[in-house]
């Protein structure tokens, strides 16, 4: 996907400085070519010689080399790049980006470039939620500096929290995006996909459910996933295959569903295709419900499941650019979607008639309505696969990256 592109990486002084070397790898399978400029911090982690060795390429530092300057000049070293990728992105050289500063190869090479720039920033936890680093951010994305990550999770200073680097593979994936991003659309994006039913325990051998298979909601996490998303798929208990390429968590309960969702971490878009279960036992039995001779039947008493679409749905700092639910319906079916769309507050909703005489669960086919605040579109009737492409490629269109078929139209 990236043959024949020019990647400058410039790689600065923090700890997570290990996973460039990882990075140069991956971009190098994928085609590209990798040059690198390490500033004074940074190679207090990794060394000249390793990132010389991986890229096969002369390593950059010094910006008043009289012979780098004769023979390259920083500023041919951002005009021979495609892309310039910061990585790690520290608080410092954020700041100095920022700032405008050219206080060493690195900053003045960001400072005379035209070319687009990609930064993965890694810092500690309390450096990237500081106020200084938030309007550095905002300075650096507003001028269309391009961001990925960082990622949420332990540190190497034991703390926890968003500051970790993005893997080199989701690195690799967003400059996919940004290099050729009529192929790969979507990478750099990340969604959860929820799918199939879920199973709400009565007691140990008995449970609430409904008849989702599973196939439209899988569908949509292999478009996804075809289109360059890095998509975890939130599955409840159904007969079909994992789809590869993609990342699959499988769960019982509408509780367990929510929990994964959450799980994974800061999101572009989710998928809510999965047939929640509304209600579950207000108390499953600890052991199977005995029938005894001349019994009553038991009574059960219900209680509601958290709704996981209106949970993802919530404004705030961590809701996903874009929310899509679906609408099941077996009468007033876009009328009712509609009004579901606002009660759950998502942006979409895709709404479907799950009649039986229909026969949407567990079919290979779908008629389905797509709802938006701009209005409803009613597709024809298609193959499951056909509505999870379609759904995949409106989702790339909405994100201003529009799929191959779209861009060459
Ligand atoms: O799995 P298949 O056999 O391929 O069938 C596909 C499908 C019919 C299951 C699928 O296309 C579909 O319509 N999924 C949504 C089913 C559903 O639960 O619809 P609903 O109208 O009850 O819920 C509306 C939305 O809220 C859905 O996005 C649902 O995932 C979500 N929800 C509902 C309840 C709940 N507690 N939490 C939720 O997130």
């Amino acid at each position: 996907m990236l043959k024949g592109k020019r990647i400058l990486l410039i790689v600065a002084g923090g700890i997570a400085a290990f996973k460039a070397l990882e990075l140069i790898r991956r971009l190098r399978e994928r085609g590209a070519s990798v040059r690198c400029v390490l500033t004074d911090a940074g190679a207090k982690f990794v060394t000249p010689l390793s990132l010389q060795a991986l890229s096969e390429d002369r390593v950059y530092s010094d910006m008043f080399s009289l012979t780098d300057e004769s023979e390259m000049g920083h500023i041919q070293l951002s005009r021979d790049a495609d892309l310039l990728v910061v990585a790690p992105a520290t608080a410092n050289i954020l700041a100095r980006m920022a700032g405008g500063l050219a206080d060493d190869l690195a900053a003045t090479v960001l400072l005379a470039t035209d070319k687009p720039v990609l930064a993965a920033p890694a810092m500690n936890v309390r450096m990237w939620t500081h106020a200084a680093t938030v309007a550095n951010v905002e300075t650096l994305r507003q001028r269309g500096i391009h961001f990925i990550g960082p990622n949420d999770g332990a540190m190497a200073c034991n703390e926890f929290g968003p500051g970790r680097m993005s893997e080199p593979e989701e690195i690799a994936d967003a400059i996919e995006g940004l290099l050729a991003p009529a192929e790969r659309p979507l990478a750099g994006k990340r969604a959860v996909v929820t799918s199939g039913p879920t199973r709400e325990a009565i007691d140990p051998v008995r449970y609430i459910s409904n008849h989702s298979s599973g196939k439209q909601g899988h569908a949509i996490a292999s478009a996804l996933a075809a289109l360059g998303a890095d998509v975890t798929l939130v599955s409840g208990p159904v007969s079909i295959a994992d789809p590869p390429g993609l990342t699959t968590v499988h769960v019982d309960s509408a509780d367990q569903m929510l929990a994964a969702c959450l799980a994974a971490g800061r999101i572009d878009i989710a998928v809510c295709a999965a047939a929640v279960a509304d209600w579950k036992a207000a108390r499953p039995a600890g052991s199977k419900i005995k029938k005894k001779a001349g019994m009553a039947p038991p009574s059960l008493e219900l209680t509601p499941n958290p709704d996981i679409l209106a949970t993802l749905s919530k404004p705030g700092q961590q809701r996903p650019a874009l929310v899509v639910g679906f609408a099941a319906e077996t009468e007033n079916l876009v009328a009712n979607a509609i009004d579901k769309r606002q009660r759950k507050g998502c942006d979409w909703i895709v709404a479907n008639d799950v009649s039986p005489a229909v026969g949407t669960f567990g079919g290979e086919r779908n008629t389905v309505h797509l709802i938006s605040a701009s209005g409803v579109e009613d597709w024809p009737t298609l193959a499951k696969g056909e509505v999870a492409m379609r759904l995949a490629g409106r989702i790339a269109l909405h994100f201003g990256r529009p799929p191959k078929a779209e861009a060459a139209e």
